[in-house]
């Protein structure tokens, strides 16, 4: 992308003095040029851009005080290193437009100048990477350039040949040139800064700045991975490779089709898609759909771009020195923004489980107020050297856990000092294990027992009379109980035998054990304390839902249904009840009500593909967030089990299984064999999963064990385009 200097500033603030004004000015170039040279970004995205508007407003307000030189001026408000290899034609930059009153009024101006509306709009995602013009001589790529100031850029040939989606070869012999983003996706992104701090380097803070460094770099060890995405083929009539009957140059839907036949990965070809609309309103809600699966694509999108299909309307509309008016960019709110981290905190899980999580200055992300975000492990955390009191970048794409990407190295205070994980279990004192990238207690599930039995037995919760402290750490101590399932476990003898306990308080506390099982599920659920949960929570959940079953079965979106859930919890709610699903499994077989009394009959989420399939997708690993079948393909040989039992592990994993890879594929299982599937699946970006990973998530299903389910599935979808 470039920074663009033009943004929509009707609703931007001027400043009222003019050294106000000018100090704007070269905070906004500074961050341009940071920005396009690529290291670090010197200045996040929104804030960025609500700079230059300010800029541009006052420009409007007090023309008087405009600057000669004035970043509203320029093709690119900054300028990235400008090299020798001269555009055929400038690489102009988009205007930004920020909400619908600000698109309409693009389009009405678009309308007047054409004297009628556009003869239609396609609507394609913004990629967040690097502009870049690709020349093709009879089929072969012979030179890449960097926009730089859009009439002449850097030669970066050798770097971007290794752009998946940017052929050596093109499918027939023509000569031609195609515009588009070089980018990482998350997956590139996570591999560059294991590649890049496995050779002692400090690790890319942000995917843009890792790939702008990445394209640019010269004699680096190693390669990090990039992926092209192009949005235009210019001069593509001239080519003849698409002449229409009229003569006319073909449309932008066209050239895009053409490009994909050709093999060039395109927007429109990639998971995000390109439709084509008629109307404004249209536009608007293909925009809205883009911007709600943001988070599921896989690589960063900070905006739609809307243009005009037909080439006529866009030779009639014409450009300015700057930008066409016959396209424009919608910007999505942020998906990363710079925050202080004010501390890092250890989290201890149910099983056992130790994660560092960062504890931030509250910062508005993708439209949600972030305060905390994870910083996955330790491992992780000391790899990028993250420090109370830096500055991070945090990003939320869509329905995930807030995470932090890096700190900006450069503003790191004098005094922050490097951060030393525990030594020691921070909850029971325990020893740690670290043999795995995920550290856990030694103590595993007993190390929060006596914490979380005593919540569940508590008076607001099933409550459980006789069930007090000293009472659970002998059951606990004694190894009878580990999870609240094992309580309806106990019998009067066995605990008769236990200090402090006579026959008759064994008795009485087992028929009060017995008791709690007709308790209401809003007791259940306030018991087994899923976080960011309370009673009152717990109750408008049991309300909506009526059923465990219904409940396990929502997804982020139909958590958010319910009053007093926002994007943030939802996702926290549904992370915790995969973690839950087991021990809700072992309370349901043990006869406990998992039900509402007077709740509405719960809706059963149906599932479009199977009509015998069980209602519930609770701890369906292979569904996508919003509780569809993702379509996976199994291809070579999964250890154990025949080519149909394969496809059947697919179905009972709550997934759809598919003989053939296309960009729709949600997951490829790669085993011993495996030939072109493989290879088509890596060049299309789809995530893989070897074999024994999915024999293992097939085990864990099994076994009901949600964490090494959640993180079988987290790596793949960690790598989904
Ligand atoms: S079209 C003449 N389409 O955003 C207009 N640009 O802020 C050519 N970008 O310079 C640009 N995704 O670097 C276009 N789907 C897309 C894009 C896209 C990202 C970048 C590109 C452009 C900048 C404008």
């Amino acid at each position: 992308m470039t920074r663009s200097p033009v943004v929509d500033s009707a609703l931007a603030a001027p400043f009222d003095d003019p050294q106000a004004y000018t100090a704007a000015v070269e905070q906004v170039r500074s961050a341009a040029t940071a920005y396009y040279n690529g290291a670090e970004l010197a200045m996040d995205d929104a804030t960025y851009d609500a700079l230059i508007a300010r800029v541009a407003a006052t420009e409007t307000a007090h023309p008087g005080w405009k600057a000669d030189d004035s970043p509203t001026e320029l093709v690119a408000a900054g300028v990235g290193a400008v090299g020798d290899v001269e555009h055929s034609s400038p690489m102009l930059s988009l205007d930004n437009v920020f909400g619908e009153d600000s698109l309409r009024r693009w389009a009405t101006r678009l309308e007047r100048l054409l004297g009628r509306p556009a003869a239609g709009y396609t609507v394609e995602p913004k990629i967040d990477g690097l502009a870049i013009a690709a020349r093709y001589v009879a089929g072969r790529l012979t030179q890449v350039a960097t926009r730089g100031d859009g009439r002449a850029g850097e030669d970066v040939t050798t770097q971007a040949r290794r752009a998946v989606g940017l052929p050596e070869r093109l499918g027939e012999p023509v000569t031609l040139e195609v515009r588009g983003e070089v980018f990482m996706t998350d997956a590139d992104f996570a591999r560059a800064n294991e590649l890049r701090t496995g050779h002692g380097e400090p690790p890319f803070a942000h995917p843009r700045s890792a790939a702008a460094g990445t394209l640019r770099a010269q004699d680096r060890a190693y390669d990090a991975p990039l992926h092209f995405l192009g949005y235009a083929v210019p001069g593509l009539a001239a080519t003849g490779l698409l002449t229409r009957a009229d003569g006319a140059a073909p449309p932008h839907s066209a050239t895009m089709a053409l490009a994909e036949r050709l093999g060039i990965a395109t927007t429109a070809g990639s998971a995000a898609g390109m439709p084509l609309c008629t109307t404004i309103d249209e536009v608007l809600a293909a925009v809205a759909a883009l911007d709600a699966r943001r988070g599921e694509l896989g690589f960063g999108v900070d905006g739609a771009v809307i243009k005009a299909d037909q080439q006529a309307d866009r030779d009639l509309a014409g450009s300015s020195s700057r930008a066409p008016r016959w396209g424009v960019a919608y910007k999505f709110p942020a998906d990363t923004r710079t925050t202080t981290l004010l501390r890092i905190e250890v989290q201890v899980g149910r099983t056992g489980l130790i994660t560092p999580v960062a504890v931030l200055e509250p910062v508005q992300v993708g439209g949600v107020t972030v305060t905390s975000a994870t910083l996955h492990n330790f491992d992780d955390l000391l790899r990028r050297n993250v420090r109370a009191g830096d500055t991070v970048f945090v990003r939320r794409a869509g329905d995930v856990i807030p995470e932090i990407t890096g700190a900006k190295l450069d503003e790191r205070p004098a005094d922050a000092t490097p951060y030393e994980p525990p030594s020691a279990c921070p909850r029971c004192g325990g020893e740690i294990d670290r043999s795995q990238k995920r550290w856990r207690c030694t103590q595993g599930r007993a190390c929060g027992a006596r914490e979380s039995l005593a919540y569940y037995a508590a008076r607001d919760s099933m409550d459980i009379e006789g069930l007090g402290g000293k009472i659970i750490d002998l059951v606990v101590g004694a190894g009878l109980v580990t999870d609240p399932a094992d309580l309806y476990d106990l019998d009067a003898e066995r605990l008769a035998t236990l200090d402090r306990l006579g026959e008759t308080s064994a008795r009485k506390l087992v028929a009060s054990i017995e008791a709690s099982k007709s308790q209401p599920l809003s007791r259940v659920l306030t018991g087994l304390g899923v976080r960011m949960t309370g009673r009152s929570m717990s109750r408008r959940l049991a309300r909506h839902f009526g059923t465990m079953d219904a409940l396990l079965g929502a997804s982020v979106a139909d958590l958010q249904q319910v009053e007093g859930v926002g994007p943030e919890r939802a996702v926290t709610i549904a992370a915790e009840l995969v973690e839950l699903a087991p021990v809700v499994g072992r309370l349901a077989a043990r006869g406990i009500n998992l039900t509402e009394p007077g709740a509405p009959e719960p809706t059963v989420v149906a599932d479009p593909g199977d009509d015998n399939a069980p209602p519930t997708a609770s701890a369906l690993p292979l569904r996508r967030p919003d509780g569809t079948p993702m379509t996976v393909v199994v291809t070579g040989s999964v250890p154990g089990l025949t080519r149909t039992e394969g496809n059947e592990a697919v179905e009972r994993l709550g997934g759809r299984s598919s003989g053939s890879v296309s960009k729709r594929t949600d997951l490829v299982v790669v085993g011993e064999g495996a030939g072109s599937k493989a290879e088509k699946a890596a060049g299309l970006g789809v995530p893989v999963l070897p074999a024994e990973r999915f024999a293992a998530l097939l085990a864990a299903q099994a076994a009901g064990d949600a964490t090494t389910i959640a993180e079988i599935v987290t790596g793949f979808a960690a790598t989904a385009p």
